[in-house]
């Protein structure tokens, strides 16, 4: 697969820093992938997002989008995409309906509005005020807003945050289609069980700087540990015991484990996208941000 993005060591300092935000990161977005962007709140995630979107500017380092320097498109580049932000902002005094007309007149391309809206369970509240929806619906109509000019490439920026699990199933199955349908999608996030299942590849940013681009399948090969969880009672209390799969019929503590203890519940278990994180980049993710 071509790359449509390339990110060669970008550097990018706010005006009110001392110290660079993004301290030469590198890496390339596969055309048709879903690439996760994980780290923990202010590693940097927003910012290369803002950036590889054309809104911050000023940055040092090469990015090119479809082989082309991203400084060289104009409004072109945004006719291309679509773009989610972690606050999503509407009119709250006019309808669903209304917003997406103001913001579906900004472009040339146009999608079916109808169908978005269907499928994401806001047809039958398109004409209330957008003050009047709940957070979930909010997110959903911003999901529609980045839909709205049949974007070849999405960008959403901690989508699932604060999503309840049945709004984040609707969230996750629209980007799988928008993948199946030929689209990229880069997407960051804090909260990594959300989107463990959902990216082709992710990077691990921390501070500004990527330790780590891969699958999650070669990660959890590379780095993932298969174990074995048991529980079982002793002096009416439970306590827990975990073992590596490695060699587990010739582990003694085991063996003899299962056979003199009381066993309450014997449980195997992958080693997860966020068990991984924290083992590769020493950092444990802030969940409560
Ligand atoms: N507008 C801004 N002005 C100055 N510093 C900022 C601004 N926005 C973000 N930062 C700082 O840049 C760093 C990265 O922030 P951000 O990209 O928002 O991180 P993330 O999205 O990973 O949580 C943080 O230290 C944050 O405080
Ligand atoms: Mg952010």
């Amino acid at each position: 697969m071509a790359n449509i993005f390339e990110v060669k060591d970008l550097k990018f300092k706010y005006k009110t820093n001392q110290e660079n935000v993004l301290k030469g990161i590198n890496f390339q977005i596969k055309e048709g992938e879903i690439f996760g962007f994980l780290g923990p709140s202010g590693a940097g995630k927003s910012t290369t997002q803002k950036i590889i979107i054309k809104i911050l500017e000023n940055y040092q380092g090469n990015i090119f989008y479809k082989g082309k320097d991203l400084k060289d498109y104009k409004q072109d580049f945004f006719e291309d995409i679509g773009v989610s932000f972690e606050m999503p902002i509407h009119f709250s005094k006019m309808t669903a309906m209304e917003n997406i007309r103001f913001f579906q007149n900004l472009y040339k391309k146009k999608a079916d509005v109808e169908r978005l809206m269907k499928r994401v369970g806001l047809w039958e509240d398109k004409d209330k005020m957008v003050a009047e929806y709940s957070k979930g619906m909010k997110i959903r109509l911003n999901i529609v807003r980045a839909l709205l000019n049949s974007p070849t490439m999405l960008f959403l920026d901690e989508p699932t945050n604060g999503l309840d699990p049945a709004n984040a199933k609707i969230l996750k199955d629209l980007i799988r289609e928008f993948k199946v349908s030929g689209g990229t999608v880069f997407i960051t996030s804090h909260i990594m069980a959300d989107i463990d299942q959902l990216c082709d590849r992710v990077a691990f940013i921390v501070n500004g700087e990527i330790n780590v681009v891969d699958t999650p399948r070669n990660l959890k090969i590379k780095y993932g540990e298969r174990r074995i969880k048991i529980e079982y009672k002793e002096n009416n209390k439970i306590v827990e015991k975990l073992f590596s799969m490695e060699d587990l019929g010739k582990n003694k503590e085991f063996l003899n484990t299962i056979k003199e203890k009381d066993i309450e519940t014997i449980h195997s278990g992958e080693t997860t996208l966020e068990d991984i994180f924290i083992k590769v980049t020493g950092v444990t993710l802030d969940e409560k941000q």
